[in-house]
C-alpha cells in the first residue's frame, strides 16, 4: 500500500469500509444560546466531551464513588461465556458511539470467532482512530466505520460485510442520558436496523439508595464538579463567554419522580455574563441544568424495551444490583 507509514504499519490497518453519512455538525453556539434562553437554563451533555472533558470523564470512571464503569466491566467479564453462546460464531458487532475501547475489547474477546466490528460515531476523526486500533489488534476481524448521528436511526444499508448475526453493543448506561421519549426513539432506531435473531446488548444503571447515587455524581475529590464546570470553561474559551466559574457550584440531585440524577451548576450570587455578544443573567440560587442520568428498575427497563418492539431475553446484574446488562431481541411481529 502506497500510504503505508514506515515502521508503523499497524496504524494503517485497512478498514473494510468507511461510510460517511455526513451527519450535520452539532452547533455549540446555537445550542448554548438556545439553552440559556430557557427557564430553567439548560445545556446539552454532549458538549461535555471535548478533549479535556473526555480526560476528566476517564478520571471519573476510576473514582471510588463511581461504581458504574467498574461494575459493568465486572459483569461483562463474568458473562463472557454466556454471551459467546448467545451470539454464536460469526457475529457482526455494531457499536454506536464507539469509544469505550476497554468494553468492546472484552466483548470481542469473549465471542467465538466474531466476523466483523462496525464502529459508528458522529465524529469522523475519533471514529477512524478507534476503528483503526481495533483493526490493527484484531487482524481476523473485518472492521468498518459509519460516520453518522446514531440518535437519528441506524442506516446499515452500506454494510458490506458477511451477513452474520448483528449485535448492537450500547454500554455505559448512555441510554440514561436521554429523556424517556428520546430513549424510546433511540431504541426504536436500533430495532429498525435489526432482523429476527439479531440482538442488542445494552447497559442500564439501576435505581438504588439515594446516597450511593448522589455520591457517584458528587465525589469527595471534586472530579465530577470539574467535569461539570469544564462546560463553562468551554463556553468561555470557544464562544467568547464571560461566565464567572468561581461563582458556580456543582450540584447533583436525585429526582425521585423522574428516576434520574440531575447535574446542575448553581449561581452562588447573581451574575451577568455574555456569550458571543449576547447578555444573560443568573439570579442568586438560579441553576443551569447540565445533565440527566436516568436510572432503571428491571420493570422500567423492560417496559421501555417492550414499548418499541423488543423482548428482554436475558438480564445480568452484579451481586449488589448496582448495574444491569440486558440482551434484547426483536419481538416476533404480531
Ligand atoms: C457516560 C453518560 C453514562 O450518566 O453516568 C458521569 C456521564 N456524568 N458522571 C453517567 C457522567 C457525570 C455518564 N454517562
Amino acid at each position: 500500500m502506497h500510504d503505508r507509514m514506515p515502521g508503523r504499519p499497524s496504524a494503517h490497518a485497512a478498514l473494510a469500509f468507511y461510510d460517511d453519512q455526513h451527519p450535520p455538525a452539532g452547533d455549540f453556539l446555537a445550542d448554548v444560546l438556545e439553552g440559556f434562553s430557557r427557564t430553567p437554563k439548560q445545556l446539552a451533555p454532549v458538549y461535555f466531551y471535548d478533549a479535556t472533558g473526555s480526560a476528566i470523564f476517564d478520571e471519573i470512571t476510576d473514582l471510588p464513588e463511581y461504581y458504574v464503569t467498574r461494575t459493568e466491566l465486572d459483569i461483562l467479564d463474568r458473562i463472557g461465556p454466556e454471551l459467546s453462546g448467545l451470539a454464536g460464531p460469526g457475529a457482526v458487532v455494531i457499536e454506536p458511539g464507539s469509544g469505550s475501547s476497554v468494553k468492546i475489547r472484552k466483548l470481542l474477546d469473549a465471542l467465538s470467532e466474531p466476523a466483523a466490528y462496525v464502529g459508528l460515531d458522529i465524529s469522523g476523526t475519533h471514529l477512524e482512530a478507534a476503528c483503526q486500533e481495533i483493526a490493527a489488534d484484531y487482524p481476523a476481524l473485518q472492521v468498518g466505520a459509519i460516520c453518522a448521528d446514531f440518535t437519528q436511526g441506524l442506516d446499515l444499508s452500506q454494510l458490506q460485510l458477511e451477513s452474520g448475526r448483528r449485535i448492537i453493543f450500547f454500554p455505559g448506561s448512555t441510554i440514561g442520558n436521554f429523556e424517556p421519549e428520546g430513549a424510546r426513539q433511540l431504541l426504536a432506531g436500533f430495532r429498525d436496523a435489526l432482523r429476527p435473531g439479531d440482538a442488542v446488548l445494552i447497559g442500564a444503571d439501576r435505581v438504588k439508595n439515594t446516597d450511593t447515587l448522589v455520591a457517584a455524581y458528587d465525589d469527595a475529590q471534586g472530579v465530577t464538579a470539574r467535569f461539570n464546570l469544564n462546560l463553562v470553561d468551554r463556553i468561555n474559551r470557544e464562544l467568547d463567554g464571560t461566565i464567572d466559574p468561581s461563582g458556580l457550584s456543582h450540584k447533583a440531585i436525585w429526582n425521585a419522580e423522574k428516576a434520574r440524577i440531575e447535574m446542575h451548576l448553581v449561581a452562588d450570587h447573581a451574575q451577568r455574563f455574555h456569550v458571543a455578544g449576547r447578555e444573560f443573567e443568573l439570579r442568586e440560587g438560579e441553576s443551569i441544568h447540565t445533565e440527566n442520568s436516568h436510572k432503571f428498575t428491571p420493570e422500567s427497563f423492560t417496559s421501555l424495551a417492550e414499548s418499541v418492539g423488543f423482548d428482554v431475553l436475558h438480564s445480568w446484574s452484579d451481586a449488589a444490583d448496582l448495574f444491569s446488562l440486558h440482551w434484547l431481541e426483536p419481538a416476533a411481529k404480531a
